[in-house]
């Protein structure tokens, strides 16, 4: 891989240990993928941040690039979600040693220079890149956005490969930081119209046929909302493991997929929507937690959320789960008292998935996402109901 004279410095440790450290993790994958050259990048975001899957060595590994006070992001980057609300664990039922352990690696990404905002969608509150800027991302379904509906490129990084190109500002230039490999492979065509948790089942059932292919949709004439589109991004790249989509008159690269050069085309019915949905749950009983916002909720979802809630009591326990802007927005726009009024809770910082939430003692949980769906079970051993949010949600 060819280096400038000023990442050769970089390399040989003329800029400290970090600096150093960060660059071998970078020309390594670099070598693996046989990138030519560095490429900047604008923004990152950065994976392993749930101490339930980084652990203790995760925690000590970052504290220990931390001690070196030189060595700081050089761009924009925040983080994905840490395994507790940071702020209202105690309430939730966390542990106190658990989450103990998540604010040290939250402070020590923070002395990283990291912004310790910790959500899988970003850009919802500011880590937002332009169009066709190259940036280095590791939460698969904020991957899948950026990707597709930004348009903006990354490959799926790694948390340490995504922390390393942070801290230099650079990321190798291969896959899909490369137009020739921004091309659609799989035409599917969708006979049904979609709405709410069927862009989920239309993601999870292409994902299972695509792998890490790039999928290119030709959905009904109907309005497409970025919620959609964030379900749909997210379940593709959980069952299979998608960095790109298109959706025809829609994404905006998709004119330049060359879809004629498409290796497969498939027809997805309203009927394989129906048996997808229906697999996606793994029990039929009422949920004693329904937790929505997978990925993380913007304030639409919760607007519409706390219409559903608004003025009723909730018998199951809910969590919406979304960042601490958005949490911070719906407040001033009254959501939040609607939501918490009910009996429900908005989450910050974490998620269904990364939280230990098999420690809570909960049995069944409701998901209104496919990739929660997908993760729910083999994460935590517990059994989900995949539906919209107004089935989940039981009222007294
Ligand atoms: Fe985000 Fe957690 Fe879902 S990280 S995409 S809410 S599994």
């Amino acid at each position: 891989m060819y280096l400038t004279p000023e990442e050769e410095k970089m390399s040989n440790g003329e800029y400290g240990e970090t600096i150093r450290k960060s660059m071998d993790i970078l020309i390594a994958l670099g070598d693996i993928y046989e990138a030519e050259r560095f490429v900047d990048i604008s923004s990152a975001q950065v994976s392993g941040v749930s101490y339930k899957t980084i652990g203790q060595a995760g925690l000590e590994y970052l504290e220990d690039l931390a001690t070196d006070k030189s060595a700081k992001a050089s761009i924009p980057a925040t983080l994905n979600p840490a395994g507790v609300d940071l702020d209202h664990w105690k309430e939730l039922g966390f542990s106190e040693f658990f989450a103990g352990k998540q604010n040290d690696i939250v402070d020590a990404y923070g002395k990283l220079g990291i912004t310790t905002l910790c959500t899988c969608t970003p850009y919802l509150i500011g880590n937002v890149p332009r169009f066709a800027e190259h940036v280095s991302w590791s939460e698969s379904s904020a991957v899948a956005y950026v990707n597709s509906v930004i348009g903006a490129r990354t490959n799926r990084e790694g948390g340490p490969g995504a922390l390393a190109a942070a801290i230099v500002g650079k990321t190798p230039l291969y896959g899909f930081h490369l137009d020739e490999n921004r091309k659609a492979n799989l035409v599917v065509n969708v006979e049904s119209e979609l709405s709410g948790v069927d862009f989920g089942a239309l993601g999870y059932a292409v994902g299972q046929v695509v792998g890490d292919g790039v999928p290119y949709f030709k959905l009904q004439d109907q309005k497409v909302k970025n919620e959609n589109l964030k379900a749909l991004g997210a379940a593709l790249a959980s069952s299979g493991a998608v960095a790109l989509y298109q959706v025809e008159n829609i994404t905006p690269e998709y004119k330049n997929m060359d879809i004629g050069n498409a290796e497969e085309t498939i027809t997805i019915t309203k009927e394989d929507i129906g048996d997808t949905k229906a697999k996606l749950s793994t029990s039929n009983e009422v949920p004693d937690l329904v937790c929505l916002g997978c990925p993380h909720a913007s304030l639409e979802e919760i607007k519409d959320l706390a219409a559903i809630v608004e003025g009723k009591k909730i018998k199951n326990e809910l969590w919406i789960c979304t960042s601490v802007n958005i949490k911070a927005a719906a407040e001033r726009m009254g959501y939040l008292q609607a939501i918490e009024e009910a009996g429900g809770h908005i989450v910050c910082d974490t998620c269904m998935v990364v939280a230990p939430i098999e420690d809570l003692g909960y049995k069944v949980i409701g998901v209104n996402s496919a990739k929660a769906a997908n993760y729910v079970p083999n994460m935590s051993g517990i059994d989900v109901v995949y539906d919209e949010a107004k089935n989940l949600i039981q009222f007294e």
